[in-house]
Protein backbone atom coordinates (compact mmCIF):
# COMPACT_ATOMS: atom_id res chain seq x y z
CA UNK A 1 0.00 0.00 0.00
CA UNK A 2 1.47 3.42 -1.15
CA UNK A 3 2.31 5.29 2.14
CA UNK A 4 3.99 8.71 0.28
CA UNK A 5 4.70 10.18 -2.74
CA UNK A 6 7.42 12.88 -2.82
CA UNK A 7 7.59 15.34 -5.92
CA UNK A 8 10.60 16.93 -7.14
CA UNK A 9 12.81 19.22 -9.91
CA UNK A 10 15.62 17.68 -10.98
CA UNK A 11 17.80 18.86 -14.00
CA UNK A 12 17.38 16.85 -17.66
CA UNK A 13 20.19 16.78 -19.46
CA UNK A 14 19.77 19.95 -21.51
CA UNK A 15 19.79 21.65 -18.14
CA UNK A 16 16.23 22.19 -17.64
CA UNK A 17 14.14 21.28 -14.66
CA UNK A 18 12.25 18.05 -14.91
CA UNK A 19 10.18 16.07 -12.56
CA UNK A 20 11.31 13.31 -10.32
CA UNK A 21 8.79 11.04 -7.96
CA UNK A 22 9.71 8.66 -5.30
CA UNK A 23 7.12 6.61 -4.38
CA UNK A 24 6.86 4.73 -0.63
CA UNK A 25 4.65 1.67 -0.21
CA UNK A 26 4.69 -0.37 3.13
CA UNK A 27 7.33 -2.74 1.75
CA UNK A 28 9.24 -1.11 -1.42
CA UNK A 29 10.37 1.79 -2.94
CA UNK A 30 10.29 3.03 -6.73
CA UNK A 31 11.76 6.49 -8.30
CA UNK A 32 11.39 7.36 -11.80
CA UNK A 33 11.77 10.42 -13.79
CA UNK A 34 10.36 12.37 -16.98
CA UNK A 35 12.06 13.32 -20.13
CA UNK A 36 11.24 16.26 -22.04
CA UNK A 37 11.05 16.48 -25.55
CA UNK A 38 11.55 19.25 -28.32
CA UNK A 39 10.46 18.27 -31.16
CA UNK A 40 6.87 17.35 -29.82
CA UNK A 41 3.54 16.09 -31.30
CA UNK A 42 0.65 18.55 -31.60
CA UNK A 43 -1.16 15.96 -30.46
CA UNK A 44 0.85 14.80 -27.54
CA UNK A 45 -0.85 14.91 -24.25
CA UNK A 46 0.12 18.45 -21.88
CA UNK A 47 3.72 17.82 -20.81
CA UNK A 48 2.91 20.70 -17.77
CA UNK A 49 -0.03 22.46 -16.94
CA UNK A 50 -0.47 26.42 -17.77
CA UNK A 51 2.00 28.17 -14.92
CA UNK A 52 4.39 25.33 -15.70
CA UNK A 53 6.11 22.35 -13.61
CA UNK A 54 5.46 24.06 -10.35
CA UNK A 55 1.82 24.49 -11.11
CA UNK A 56 1.73 20.98 -11.65
CA UNK A 57 3.65 19.63 -8.58
CA UNK A 58 1.59 21.96 -6.25
CA UNK A 59 -2.18 20.34 -8.24
CA UNK A 60 -0.88 16.83 -7.25
CA UNK A 61 -0.27 17.92 -3.68
CA UNK A 62 -2.93 18.93 -3.29
CA UNK A 63 -4.85 15.75 -4.44
CA UNK A 64 -2.31 13.18 -3.10
CA UNK A 65 -4.54 12.14 -0.27
CA UNK A 66 -6.12 10.02 -2.98
CA UNK A 67 -3.38 7.70 -3.50
CA UNK A 68 -2.18 6.71 0.06
CA UNK A 69 -3.32 3.60 0.81
CA UNK A 70 -4.08 2.42 -3.03
CA UNK A 71 -2.34 -0.60 -3.54
CA UNK A 72 0.84 -0.18 -5.69
CA UNK A 73 0.64 -3.61 -7.84
CA UNK A 74 -3.36 -2.41 -8.88
CA UNK A 75 -1.35 -0.40 -11.77
CA UNK A 76 -4.64 0.38 -13.86
CA UNK A 77 -6.40 1.78 -10.46
CA UNK A 78 -3.57 4.17 -10.33
CA UNK A 79 -3.69 4.85 -13.53
CA UNK A 80 -7.15 5.77 -13.31
CA UNK A 81 -6.97 7.64 -10.46
CA UNK A 82 -4.14 10.08 -12.12
CA UNK A 83 -7.03 10.79 -15.02
CA UNK A 84 -9.26 11.29 -12.54
CA UNK A 85 -7.61 14.04 -10.17
CA UNK A 86 -6.99 15.28 -14.00
CA UNK A 87 -10.01 15.25 -15.03
CA UNK A 88 -9.35 16.35 -19.21
CA UNK A 89 -8.46 14.69 -21.79
CA UNK A 90 -4.96 15.54 -22.25
CA UNK A 91 -3.49 15.94 -18.62
CA UNK A 92 -3.75 19.76 -18.96
CA UNK A 93 -4.46 20.16 -14.97
CA UNK A 94 -1.40 17.72 -13.72
CA UNK A 95 0.70 17.70 -16.57
CA UNK A 96 1.13 14.45 -18.30
CA UNK A 97 5.30 14.33 -17.50
CA UNK A 98 4.42 14.38 -13.64
CA UNK A 99 1.27 11.88 -14.40
CA UNK A 100 4.16 9.06 -16.16
CA UNK A 101 6.67 9.64 -13.83
CA UNK A 102 4.48 9.13 -11.02
CA UNK A 103 2.52 6.19 -12.72
CA UNK A 104 6.34 4.37 -12.90
CA UNK A 105 7.55 4.88 -9.51
CA UNK A 106 4.47 3.47 -8.60
CA UNK A 107 5.34 0.43 -10.77
CA UNK A 108 8.58 -0.19 -9.60
CA UNK A 109 8.08 0.44 -6.20
CA UNK A 110 5.35 -2.71 -6.98
CA UNK A 111 8.29 -4.27 -8.38
CA UNK A 112 10.99 -3.96 -5.58
CA UNK A 113 8.22 -4.92 -2.79
CA UNK A 114 7.87 -7.92 -4.92
CA UNK A 115 11.52 -8.60 -5.28
CA UNK A 116 11.43 -8.28 -8.97
CA UNK A 117 13.39 -6.45 -12.06
CA UNK A 118 11.42 -4.02 -13.08
CA UNK A 119 11.38 -5.77 -16.79
CA UNK A 120 10.35 -8.96 -15.11
CA UNK A 121 7.49 -7.56 -12.86
CA UNK A 122 6.03 -5.97 -16.03
CA UNK A 123 6.05 -8.86 -18.43
CA UNK A 124 6.39 -12.04 -16.23
CA UNK A 125 8.02 -15.14 -17.78
CA UNK A 126 7.73 -13.29 -21.63
CA UNK A 127 10.36 -10.94 -20.56
CA UNK A 128 13.08 -12.24 -22.02
CA UNK A 129 13.80 -10.18 -25.41
CA UNK A 130 16.11 -7.54 -25.49
CA UNK A 131 14.86 -4.78 -28.52
CA UNK A 132 17.68 -3.93 -31.25
CA UNK A 133 19.22 -0.37 -30.16
CA UNK A 134 19.24 1.97 -32.41
CA UNK A 135 21.44 5.11 -32.30
CA UNK A 136 21.55 8.74 -33.73
CA UNK A 137 24.91 9.57 -34.82
CA UNK A 138 24.63 12.62 -36.88
CA UNK A 139 21.27 15.26 -37.41
CA UNK A 140 20.10 18.70 -36.58
CA UNK A 141 16.84 19.66 -36.93
CA UNK A 142 15.33 21.27 -34.15
CA UNK A 143 18.02 19.34 -31.86
CA UNK A 144 20.98 21.45 -32.81
CA UNK A 145 22.01 25.10 -34.58
CA UNK A 146 23.48 24.47 -37.96
CA UNK A 147 22.75 20.60 -38.62
CA UNK A 148 20.55 18.72 -41.45
CA UNK A 149 17.05 19.68 -41.76
CA UNK A 150 16.65 15.92 -40.99
CA UNK A 151 16.46 15.69 -37.62
CA UNK A 152 17.89 12.29 -36.64
CA UNK A 153 20.25 9.56 -39.09
CA UNK A 154 20.86 6.58 -36.89
CA UNK A 155 22.96 3.43 -36.38
CA UNK A 156 20.91 0.01 -36.44
CA UNK A 157 23.09 -2.92 -35.27
CA UNK A 158 21.32 -5.85 -35.40
CA UNK A 159 22.82 -8.60 -34.16
CA UNK A 160 21.46 -11.14 -31.37
CA UNK A 161 23.64 -9.58 -28.83
CA UNK A 162 22.44 -6.42 -27.15
CA UNK A 163 26.36 -5.52 -26.14
CA UNK A 164 27.58 -6.07 -29.66
CA UNK A 165 24.72 -3.99 -31.00
CA UNK A 166 24.94 -1.15 -27.98
CA UNK A 167 29.13 -1.02 -29.16
CA UNK A 168 28.51 -0.95 -32.65
CA UNK A 169 26.43 1.74 -32.69
CA UNK A 170 29.19 3.90 -30.25
CA UNK A 171 31.77 2.53 -32.98
CA UNK A 172 29.60 4.22 -35.83
CA UNK A 173 29.31 7.46 -33.75
CA UNK A 174 33.26 7.40 -33.71
CA UNK A 175 33.77 6.47 -36.97
CA UNK A 176 31.14 9.67 -38.32
CA UNK A 177 33.31 11.81 -35.79
CA UNK A 178 36.30 10.82 -37.89
CA UNK A 179 35.10 11.78 -41.38
CA UNK A 180 33.79 14.83 -40.30
CA UNK A 181 37.27 15.53 -38.67
CA UNK A 182 38.80 14.90 -41.94
CA UNK A 183 36.25 16.61 -44.00
CA UNK A 184 35.94 19.84 -42.17
CA UNK A 185 39.77 20.16 -40.47
CA UNK A 186 39.02 23.66 -39.48
CA UNK A 187 36.01 24.01 -38.10
CA UNK A 188 34.91 22.81 -34.68
CA UNK A 189 32.60 19.90 -35.04
CA UNK A 190 29.56 19.90 -32.19
CA UNK A 191 27.62 17.70 -30.67
CA UNK A 192 23.61 18.23 -30.74
CA UNK A 193 20.94 17.39 -27.61
CA UNK A 194 20.73 13.10 -28.11
CA UNK A 195 24.83 13.92 -28.57
CA UNK A 196 24.86 13.05 -32.09
CA UNK A 197 27.02 15.05 -34.25
CA UNK A 198 26.64 18.40 -36.23
CA UNK A 199 28.12 19.76 -38.97
CA UNK A 200 27.28 21.77 -41.60
CA UNK A 201 26.34 19.64 -44.53
CA UNK A 202 23.26 19.15 -46.61
CA UNK A 203 20.71 16.31 -46.23
CA UNK A 204 22.23 13.96 -48.50
CA UNK A 205 25.89 14.42 -48.09
CA UNK A 206 25.26 13.99 -44.01
CA UNK A 207 23.28 10.43 -45.12
CA UNK A 208 26.26 9.21 -47.17
CA UNK A 209 28.63 9.84 -44.43
CA UNK A 210 26.77 7.94 -41.88
CA UNK A 211 25.70 5.02 -44.73
CA UNK A 212 29.56 5.08 -45.06
CA UNK A 213 30.10 4.66 -41.29
CA UNK A 214 27.64 1.90 -40.94
CA UNK A 215 28.98 0.33 -43.73
CA UNK A 216 32.65 0.02 -42.40
CA UNK A 217 31.91 -0.82 -38.60
CA UNK A 218 29.79 -3.19 -40.06
CA UNK A 219 32.42 -4.90 -42.43
CA UNK A 220 35.21 -4.36 -39.81
CA UNK A 221 33.24 -6.19 -36.65
CA UNK A 222 31.55 -8.87 -39.02
CA UNK A 223 27.88 -7.30 -37.84
CA UNK A 224 24.70 -6.70 -39.60
CA UNK A 225 24.00 -2.71 -39.44
CA UNK A 226 21.53 -0.77 -41.16
CA UNK A 227 21.06 3.39 -41.45
CA UNK A 228 17.66 5.12 -40.29
CA UNK A 229 16.30 8.64 -40.06
CA UNK A 230 13.85 10.35 -38.32
CA UNK A 231 12.55 13.15 -40.65
CA UNK A 232 10.58 14.83 -37.47
CA UNK A 233 9.25 16.35 -41.10
CA UNK A 234 6.37 18.19 -39.10
CA UNK A 235 9.36 20.68 -37.62
CA UNK A 236 10.30 21.76 -40.82
CA UNK A 237 6.41 21.46 -42.59
CA UNK A 238 5.21 25.12 -43.67
CA UNK A 239 2.45 26.45 -45.43
CA UNK A 240 2.07 22.75 -47.64
CA UNK A 241 5.53 21.68 -48.14
CA UNK A 242 8.85 20.44 -46.62
CA UNK A 243 11.83 23.55 -46.18
CA UNK A 244 14.98 22.04 -46.31
CA UNK A 245 18.18 23.19 -46.03
CA UNK A 246 18.78 23.76 -50.20
CA UNK A 247 15.32 22.95 -51.34
CA UNK A 248 11.61 22.53 -50.67
CA UNK A 249 9.12 20.24 -52.00
CA UNK A 250 5.89 19.67 -52.33
CA UNK A 251 4.54 16.56 -49.91
CA UNK A 252 4.09 14.43 -53.29
CA UNK A 253 7.86 14.99 -54.18
CA UNK A 254 8.70 14.49 -50.35
CA UNK A 255 7.02 10.87 -50.91
CA UNK A 256 9.50 10.64 -53.75
CA UNK A 257 12.29 11.82 -52.00
CA UNK A 258 12.19 9.57 -49.08
CA UNK A 259 11.25 6.93 -51.47
CA UNK A 260 14.45 7.57 -53.65
CA UNK A 261 16.97 7.51 -50.65
CA UNK A 262 15.45 4.70 -48.91
CA UNK A 263 15.86 2.48 -52.01
CA UNK A 264 19.33 4.42 -53.01
CA UNK A 265 21.00 3.96 -49.59
CA UNK A 266 19.48 0.82 -48.21
CA UNK A 267 17.83 3.00 -45.41
CA UNK A 268 15.99 0.09 -43.32
CA UNK A 269 13.62 2.66 -41.19
CA UNK A 270 12.20 5.97 -41.69
CA UNK A 271 10.63 7.88 -38.97
CA UNK A 272 8.26 10.74 -39.61
CA UNK A 273 8.76 11.12 -43.21
CA UNK A 274 5.58 13.23 -43.55
CA UNK A 275 3.85 15.84 -41.84
CA UNK A 276 1.39 14.37 -38.47
CA UNK A 277 -1.54 15.16 -39.95
CA UNK A 278 -0.58 13.26 -42.96
CA UNK A 279 -2.18 9.76 -42.48
CA UNK A 280 -2.60 9.10 -46.53
CA UNK A 281 0.93 10.28 -47.39
CA UNK A 282 2.22 8.08 -44.80
CA UNK A 283 -0.29 5.16 -46.55
CA UNK A 284 0.92 6.30 -49.44
CA UNK A 285 4.60 6.04 -48.72
CA UNK A 286 4.11 2.89 -47.08
CA UNK A 287 2.43 1.10 -49.77
CA UNK A 288 5.72 2.29 -51.63
CA UNK A 289 8.46 1.35 -49.13
CA UNK A 290 6.51 -0.30 -46.41
CA UNK A 291 8.18 -4.03 -47.97
CA UNK A 292 11.69 -2.99 -47.78
CA UNK A 293 11.84 -0.79 -44.56
CA UNK A 294 10.05 0.03 -41.56
CA UNK A 295 7.76 3.15 -41.70
CA UNK A 296 7.63 4.77 -38.08
CA UNK A 297 5.29 6.71 -36.32
CA UNK A 298 5.88 9.21 -33.58
CA UNK A 299 4.16 12.86 -33.81
CA UNK A 300 1.55 11.36 -36.10
CA UNK A 301 0.59 8.37 -33.49
CA UNK A 302 1.79 9.56 -30.46
CA UNK A 303 1.43 6.46 -28.49
CA UNK A 304 -1.97 7.40 -28.60
CA UNK A 305 -4.53 4.34 -29.70
CA UNK A 306 -7.27 6.35 -30.90
CA UNK A 307 -4.15 7.58 -32.95
CA UNK A 308 -2.56 4.33 -34.04
CA UNK A 309 -6.09 3.02 -34.84
CA UNK A 310 -6.47 5.52 -37.87
CA UNK A 311 -3.09 4.31 -39.04
CA UNK A 312 -4.32 0.88 -38.89
CA UNK A 313 -7.66 1.92 -41.07
CA UNK A 314 -5.71 3.10 -43.46
CA UNK A 315 -2.83 1.49 -43.39
CA UNK A 316 -0.46 4.68 -42.48
CA UNK A 317 3.51 3.21 -42.00
CA UNK A 318 4.29 -0.12 -40.15
CA UNK A 319 5.72 0.38 -37.04
CA UNK A 320 4.94 2.63 -33.78
CA UNK A 321 7.11 4.72 -31.90
CA UNK A 322 6.14 4.78 -28.05
CA UNK A 323 7.46 7.44 -26.23
CA UNK A 324 5.24 7.03 -22.27
CA UNK A 325 5.36 10.86 -21.67
CA UNK A 326 3.39 11.29 -24.95
CA UNK A 327 0.02 9.56 -23.15
CA UNK A 328 1.02 10.03 -19.43
CA UNK A 329 0.40 6.68 -17.98
CA UNK A 330 2.23 3.33 -18.19
CA UNK A 331 -1.32 1.69 -18.49
CA UNK A 332 -1.84 3.68 -21.93
CA UNK A 333 1.89 3.00 -22.98
CA UNK A 334 1.04 -0.42 -22.67
CA UNK A 335 -2.22 -0.33 -24.35
CA UNK A 336 -0.39 1.44 -27.41
CA UNK A 337 2.02 -1.44 -27.56
CA UNK A 338 -0.47 -4.15 -27.74
CA UNK A 339 -2.74 -1.98 -29.67
CA UNK A 340 -0.05 -1.73 -32.25
CA UNK A 341 1.38 -5.60 -32.35
CA UNK A 342 -2.53 -6.93 -32.54
CA UNK A 343 -2.73 -5.28 -35.73
CA UNK A 344 0.84 -6.22 -36.75
CA UNK A 345 2.69 -3.28 -36.31
CA UNK A 346 6.26 -3.08 -35.17
CA UNK A 347 6.95 -0.91 -32.09
CA UNK A 348 10.08 0.69 -30.95
CA UNK A 349 10.40 2.81 -27.90
CA UNK A 350 12.00 5.80 -27.47
CA UNK A 351 13.79 8.30 -25.12
CA UNK A 352 13.04 12.10 -25.58
CA UNK A 353 15.74 14.93 -26.62
CA UNK A 354 16.28 15.81 -23.34
CA UNK A 355 16.67 12.99 -20.82
CA UNK A 356 17.59 11.90 -17.03
CA UNK A 357 19.40 8.36 -16.49
CA UNK A 358 16.17 6.90 -15.74
CA UNK A 359 15.94 3.43 -17.47
CA UNK A 360 12.60 2.60 -17.49
CA UNK A 361 11.71 2.63 -21.26
CA UNK A 362 14.69 -0.30 -21.56
CA UNK A 363 12.65 -2.65 -18.99
CA UNK A 364 9.15 -1.49 -20.63
CA UNK A 365 10.35 -2.90 -24.38
CA UNK A 366 12.09 -6.07 -22.30
CA UNK A 367 8.71 -6.80 -20.78
CA UNK A 368 6.69 -6.36 -23.86
CA UNK A 369 8.80 -7.84 -26.54
CA UNK A 370 8.80 -4.10 -28.25
CA UNK A 371 11.62 -4.64 -31.61
CA UNK A 372 13.40 -1.52 -31.29
CA UNK A 373 14.77 0.63 -28.76
CA UNK A 374 16.06 4.22 -29.44
CA UNK A 375 17.38 6.11 -27.01
CA UNK A 376 21.01 7.20 -28.64
CA UNK A 377 24.50 6.27 -29.19
CA UNK A 378 26.27 7.95 -26.70
CA UNK A 379 25.88 10.58 -23.85
CA UNK A 380 25.51 9.90 -19.88
CA UNK A 381 21.84 10.18 -20.01
CA UNK A 382 21.76 8.12 -23.16
CA UNK A 383 24.46 4.97 -21.76
CA UNK A 384 22.33 5.03 -18.48
CA UNK A 385 19.34 3.20 -20.58
CA UNK A 386 22.36 1.05 -23.28
CA UNK A 387 24.36 0.33 -19.86
CA UNK A 388 21.06 -0.96 -18.24
CA UNK A 389 20.44 -3.53 -21.80
CA UNK A 390 23.76 -5.07 -21.30
CA UNK A 391 23.39 -5.81 -17.67
CA UNK A 392 19.74 -7.20 -18.94
CA UNK A 393 21.12 -9.28 -21.28
CA UNK A 394 23.43 -10.46 -18.89
CA UNK A 395 20.52 -11.22 -16.02
CA UNK A 396 18.81 -13.42 -18.83
CA UNK A 397 21.38 -15.16 -20.37
CA UNK A 398 22.43 -16.37 -16.50
CA UNK A 399 18.63 -17.72 -15.93
P1 LIG B 1 11.82 15.01 -29.10
O1 LIG B 1 12.08 14.31 -30.48
O2 LIG B 1 12.14 14.10 -27.99
O3 LIG B 1 12.69 16.24 -29.16
O4 LIG B 1 10.36 15.40 -29.14
C1 LIG B 1 12.56 13.02 -30.64
C2 LIG B 1 11.93 12.42 -31.85
O5 LIG B 1 11.39 13.14 -32.72
O6 LIG B 1 11.93 11.19 -31.97
ZN1 LIG C 1 10.72 11.26 -33.92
Amino acid sequence: LIEDIVLRKILDSRGNPTVEVEVYTLNGYGRAAAPAGKSTGKHEVKAYPVGGIDKGIEYFKERMDNFIGMDSTQQEDIDAMLHEIDGTDDFSMLGGNIAIAISLAVAKAAANSMGLPFYQYLGGAFANRIPKPVGNVLGGGKHAVGGTTIQEMLSMALSDSAKDNVFANALVHKKVGEKLRERFPNISIGLGDEKAWIAPMDDIEAIEVVVDAVREVGEEYGIEIKPALDFAASSFYKDGKYHYKNKILTPEEQIDFVEDIVKNYGIYLVEDPLDEEDFDGFAELTRRIGHIAYVVGDDIFVTNVERIKIGVDKGAANTVLIKPNQIGTLTDTIRAIRFSKDNGYATMISHRSGETCDTSIVHIGVAFGVEFIKTGAIGGERIAKLNEMIRIEEELKGE
